[in-house]
């Protein structure tokens, strides 16, 4: 589509990074993921396949620069802040919903700065909003979820934004969107609006954009009443 530097945003232990850049040995891919121990993994992953196009860090993704590239991939990095503690896939980074609301905030904010032709490709959903300034161009079945392109457009930024959930994608108001992660970044709903039996869902649930989001705004309108 036109990107030419990669960034897989939480890419775990690289299975998109070395495939794409194998497949692809003219892309730059990089891939950054906040638990070292799979960076790791993916850097003997990427010898294996002397995936040299391919290049790791550890870190926040949500803390780097995005200025840099023009593609994305998402695989709904965010919403393990919300999984139950049975749910996550470890123990060896914090999690919280204010972490949750405070990352999905940055990441709508870098998406929305990013230059016109910038592509961004999700899978299980971003778990935020995306722009309206992105435009879906293809929505196809994949596994066990769907696999999204959407490419920024030099368009005037509107007051809705889009939201995914496993089979549609639907406008959402950016005001609507703020309210309900506002007491999740001020700290006051941790343990309060969200509890643990309200978070606790399957991987499968919980890896779905719908159960995100889409949980947080469902719990704001049950607070409102
Ligand atoms: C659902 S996995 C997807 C992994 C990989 N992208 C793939 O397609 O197989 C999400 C990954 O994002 C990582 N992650 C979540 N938030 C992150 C952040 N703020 N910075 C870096 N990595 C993050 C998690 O540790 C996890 O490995």
């Amino acid at each position: 589509m036109g990107a030419k530097r990669i960034l897989d945003v939480g890419c775990g232990p690289r299975k998109f990074c070395v495939v794409t850049a194998c497949l692809r040995p003219e892309l730059s891919v990089h891939g950054i993921e906040q638990r070292p121990r799979l960076v790791r993994v993916g850097r003997r992953l990427a010898r294996h396949f002397n995936a040299t196009n391919a290049h790791f860090w550890a870190g926040d993704a949500t803390r780097l620069s995005w200025d840099q590239y023009d593609g994305f991939y998402f695989f709904n990095p965010f919403a393990e802040s919300i999984f139950g503690d049975t749910d996550r896939f470890d123990d060896s980074v914090s999690f919280s919903t204010m972490r949750f609301g405070v990352e999905l905030l940055r990441a709508e904010s870098k998406l929305a700065r990013a230059r016109a032709g910038t592509v961004v490709i999700t899978y299980h959903g971003l778990g935020g909003v995306i722009p309206s300034t992105y435009e879906l161009v293809a929505d196809e079945r994949a596994g066990s979820d769907r696999v999204r392109t959407w490419v920024q457009r030099a368009a005037p930024p509107a007051a809705w934004a889009w939201f995914e959930t496993s089979n549609t994608v639907e406008r959402v108001s950016r005001n609507h969107m703020h309210e309900a992660l506002a007491p999740l970044i001020c700290g006051q709903s941790d343990g309060g609006v969200i509890t643990r039996s309200q978070t606790t869902t399957s991987p499968t649930d919980a890896h779905r954009n719908g159960g995100s989001f889409g949980r947080v705004l469902a719990l704001r309108r049950t607070v409102r009443r």
